[in-house]
């Protein structure tokens, strides 16, 4: 099988939120679109929220008055379920309800013909169990979409047991055909982007939980080290904590309450009070009229070392030994396992174990760690911890260091792995997990989170910079500090490390 011809008719169900965007992108592709819903009111109302849109788009240069009108004359309304037999594709994005939905893909099997693909948008519910009750469960593939579907590139097609492989490959060549980036799912909790995203979240509520920094300077850490479009908190204040809530719930109970995806009580606190973020004026940041807005805490001003000893290779934080040249740091190399000296103080890049705990293991007390980030030289912060027992004035010693680069730099509690280290691994982690356990393959995972929630890497594409050896330890260190299952070795990246491979060759 091939992608569908622009012939082909696509029809949409449910006009709501999802599907109205669907309906949109097929249409826009010239698809003959049909667009139902239970309540005809809706059906209306999305008509409306695509023209709303288009309109917006046209106002800004990004598409002409006659190609707006075109696509709405691609789009149909349709106000009975039989007018949607001749569709070649069906796209199902109704209510969130196992039963409901096998109800209308049933109803929909004896209306269409043997050839029509079955597509679910479903975002937590079992495809294989959507299908279970058809004569031809072969035909019915999970087709999910990211909000706001016409403007994310992500589509998961997801394959249940009983899914034919053909029908998979033509969702797959249409959507690609439509612009998107589509990638292989076999249906599992939370299939790959909103599995594999979970740690995003997690360690940022475990930070705050353990006093690492306050909302807003985690989140720029995350956003100015990281890299990332949004910090944690912010993101989750805009999802919603009850539907952010809701998928951490679902994927944790999904895999039978693998300890691994325990939600944060700090989140179910959130829930419990209505503070659900943005929408009700209040969630991790205060939303109503006339709050004060948090920002970031940077460290106050220290004066920048004259000289530096870097002892070894600094790794992936490399690149920082040019820029500390430029900024007129005198620099000496010696030889040794990636520290830099200001006398008696050290600095490293952390390894997932914490400051006091690496200054304790070699018996020296002023130790410092710095965190990861995206691009040392694009990084428009910095993170620093120091360990327990480190004097103020090695501190100062670390902060000027990197304040001599021109950028803030944030102090965070002495947390094992910091922060875009922890976050980066443990998204590594997960994603390497979900490729071991035959969910998607490699790129498909990368793809899906840069694609899907737009990070600014591939977590194994991210790892694979930071060197995987150091992932490892990381991890391996994490694991011994919490004693938590959460921070349990993916077997595929342990493999990698052992023998001496690549996720991407
Ligand atoms: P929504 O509530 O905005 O729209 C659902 C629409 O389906 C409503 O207009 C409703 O009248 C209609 N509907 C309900 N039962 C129906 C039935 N039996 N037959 C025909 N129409 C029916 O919901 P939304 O957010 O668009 O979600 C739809 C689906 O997409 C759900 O399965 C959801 O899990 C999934 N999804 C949602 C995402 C989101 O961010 N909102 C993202 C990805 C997937």
């Amino acid at each position: 099988m091939v992608a569908l011809t622009t012939k082909q008719t696509v029809a949409v169900i449910g006009a709501g939120t999802m599907g109205a965007g669907i309906a949109q992108i097929a249409a826009a592709a010239g698809h003959p679109t049909l667009l139902f819903d239970a309540n005809p009111e809706a059906i209306g109302r999305g008509i409306g929220q695509i023209d709303a849109g288009l309109r917006k788009q046209v106002a800004r240069g990004r598409m002409s008055e006659a190609e707006r009108t075109t696509l709405l004359a691609n789009i149909t309304a349709a106000t009975r379920l039989d007018e949607l037999s001749e569709a070649a594709l069906v796209i199902e994005a109704i209510l969130e309800d196992l039963e409901v939905k096998r109800q209308l893909f049933a109803e929909l099997e004896s209306l269409c013909g043997e050839q029509t693909i079955l597509a679910t948008n479903t975002s937590s519910l079992s495809v294989t169990a959507i299908a279970a009750r058809l004569a031809r469960p072969g035909n019915l593939v999970g087709m999910h979409f990211f909000n706001p579907a016409p403007v994310m590139k992500l589509v998961e097609v997801v394959s249940g047991v009983t899914t034919s492989p053909a029908v998979a490959q033509t969702v797959f060549d249409t959507a690609a055909g439509w612009g998107k980036h589509p990638v292989y799912a076999k249906s599992t909790p939370g299939f790959i982007v909103n599995r594999v995203a979970r740690p995003f979240y997690a360690e940022g509520m475990r930070l705050l939980e353990e006093g690492a920094a306050d909302v807003a300077t985690l989140d720029a850490i995350m956003r100015e080290a990281g890299g990332f479009r949004m910090g944690p908190f912010e993101l989750m204040d805009l999802i919603g904590h009850d539907v952010n809530y809701v998928v951490t719930s679902s994927v944790y109970a999904g895999f039978y309450y693998d300890p691994r995806f325990l939600p944060s009580l700090i989140q179910k606190e959130l829930v419990d009070g209505g503070l659900h973020g943005r929408k009700s004026g209040q969630g991790f940041y205060d939303y109503r009229e006339g709050a004060a807005i948090a920002s970031a805490v940077d460290a106050p001003a220290a004066p920048p070392p004259e000289t530096i000893e870097i002892t070894g290779e600094l790794g992936i934080a490399e690149p920082l030994v040019a820029l500390w040249k430029q900024a007129g740091i005198r620099v000496k190399r010696t030889e040794g396992n990636g520290w830099i000296r200001i006398g008696h103080t050290r600095i490293a890049l952390t390894d997932g174990r914490s400051a006091t705990r690496r200054g304790a293991a070699d018996h020296l007390t002023d130790t410092i760690l710095f965190d990861l980030a995206l691009d040392y030289a694009t990084a428009t912060r910095f993170a620093l911890c120091p360990g327990d027992n480190a004097t103020p004035e090695a501190l100062q010693q670390a902060v000027g260091l990197f304040q001599a680069l021109g950028k803030p730099v944030s102090v965070i509690a002495d947390i094992p792995g910091m922060v875009v280290m922890r976050t980066v691994c443990t998204l590594a982690n997960e994603a390497a997990d979900t490729v071991f356990q035959q969910v998607c393959d490699v790129a498909g995972a990368d793809t899906a989170m840069q694609s899907g929630v737009n990070y600014p890497l591939g977590p194994l594409a991210w790892a694979e910079r930071i060197g995987l050896p150091r992932v490892l330890t990381v991890l391996e260190n994490l694991r011994q500090a919490y004693g938590l299952d959460r921070y349990r070795i993916s077997q595929l990246l342990r493999r990698k490390v052992e023998g001496g491979t690549r996720f991407y060759a």
